[in-house]
């Protein structure tokens, strides 16, 4: 691999150096996009491990890559990105890991907030939606400074699913999932497009039928990607991890671009509660400056989608229940 040349003054620390954390951190480290990474985890000594497995990885980049003293080493950091948290083990319900997971945040976002109080939140944690409300209303930060990595990554499926069904590259295929990262998500099929024309009149034109089977396959597989994954290998790393990066680079290099992230606001009357829609990412955060245009069924399928992910953020910040 070739030496990069030097990466901007860019800090970032990563809570949770699990195997999204350092998926993660070793993704970033490739990209080139930071000058210092710093890995935070209660088991140290596992975080340790990874550092200096990962230092030898950065010889290679131009990165210093360190274990965090404590949350003071949040001071300064660009981008604190969360991945601490379990995952849902055989036998405990949604509702469970909602639970241990807004606990865990509790003890984390305000510390993090304090030592870093102009810091940007990106939180990986599941269910992602929920926690990302949580961390907004834990570290007191504006909703642009607080994204979830929400449906970018069911974005990215579906762009790929559309690509092979239509055979065409997933960069020229537009099309977003909105909502929830979780089962009550939104293909929006009214402004899918490839090569500047929607999936209707696409087909018109190459003279072959619009299959509705097919796209309800597409977005069934866009759906249960996830979970086909962690069937086979338990857990799921490469593919979020990328996402976080391709989320972190925007905001980075101020470029504008729009990614579909989860940041809190109102949808379809329902909230404040925190979903995906497309959002512009600069150096000061997710942007949600131009609202998306929607047919009836993507706004009833998005009002839905708010009152699910609220009615778990509830059971969440009640303990008794
Ligand atoms: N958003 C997505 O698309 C997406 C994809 C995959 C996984 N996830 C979620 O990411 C989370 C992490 O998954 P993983 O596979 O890396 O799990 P993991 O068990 O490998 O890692 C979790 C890490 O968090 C650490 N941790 C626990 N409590 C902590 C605390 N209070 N402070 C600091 N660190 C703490 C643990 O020590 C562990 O190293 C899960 O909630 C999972 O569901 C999200
Ligand atoms: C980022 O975008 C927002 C919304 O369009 C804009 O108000 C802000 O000035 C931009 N920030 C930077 C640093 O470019």
């Amino acid at each position: 691999m070739p030496l990069q040349s030097e990466p901007p003054n860019v800090k970032i620390v990563i809570v949770g150096a699990g195997s999204v954390g350092v998926t993660t951190a070793y993704a970033l480290l490739l990209s080139n996009l930071a000058s210092e990474i710093v890995l935070l985890d209660i088991d140290t000594t596992r975080a340790e491990g990874e550092v200096i497995d990962l230092s030898h990885a950065a010889h290679f980049a131009h990165a210093k890559v360190r274990v965090a003293r404590g949350y003071e080493d949040c001071a300064g950091a660009t981008i604190v990105i969360i991945t601490a948290g379990v995952n849902q083990k055989p036998g405990q319900t949604r509702l469970d890991l909602v639970k241990t997971n807004y606990r865990l945040f509790e003890s984390v976002v305000p510390q993090v907030a304090r030592h870093a109080p102009d810091t940007i939140l990106l939180v990986a944690t599941n269910p992602v939606d929920v926690l990302t409300q949580a961390a907004q209303d834990l570290s007191g930060f504006p909703t642009e400074r607080v994204i979830g990595s929400g449906t970018a990554m069911d974005t990215t499926r579906f762009r790929h699913e559309l690509g092979r069904h239509y055979r065409v590259n997933p960069r020229n295929v537009h099309a977003v999932i909105i909502g929830e990262h979780g089962d009550s998500q939104i293909p929006v099929w009214s402004l899918a497009s490839i090569a500047g024309m929607r999936l209707r009149d696409y087909c018109r034109q190459a003279g072959v039928e619009y299959d509705e089977a097919a796209m309800d396959a597409v977005a069934q597989r866009t759906r249960g990607a996830a979970y086909e994954i962690i069937k086979r290998k338990g857990k799921t790393n490469y593919g979020v991890a990328s996402v976080l990066v391709g989320i972190v680079e925007p905001i980075v290099k101020n470029n504008d671009a729009i990614v579909t992230v989860s940041r809190v606001g109102i949808y379809e009357g329902v909230g404040p509660v925190a979903l995906s829609m497309p959002c512009k990412l600069n150096n000061s955060g997710a942007h949600m400056d131009v609202p998306l245009m929607l047919d009836d069924v993507e706004r009833e399928g998005l009002r839905k989608s708010a009152e699910s992910i609220l009615e778990a953020l509830n059971s969440a910040r009640n303990p008794e229940s």
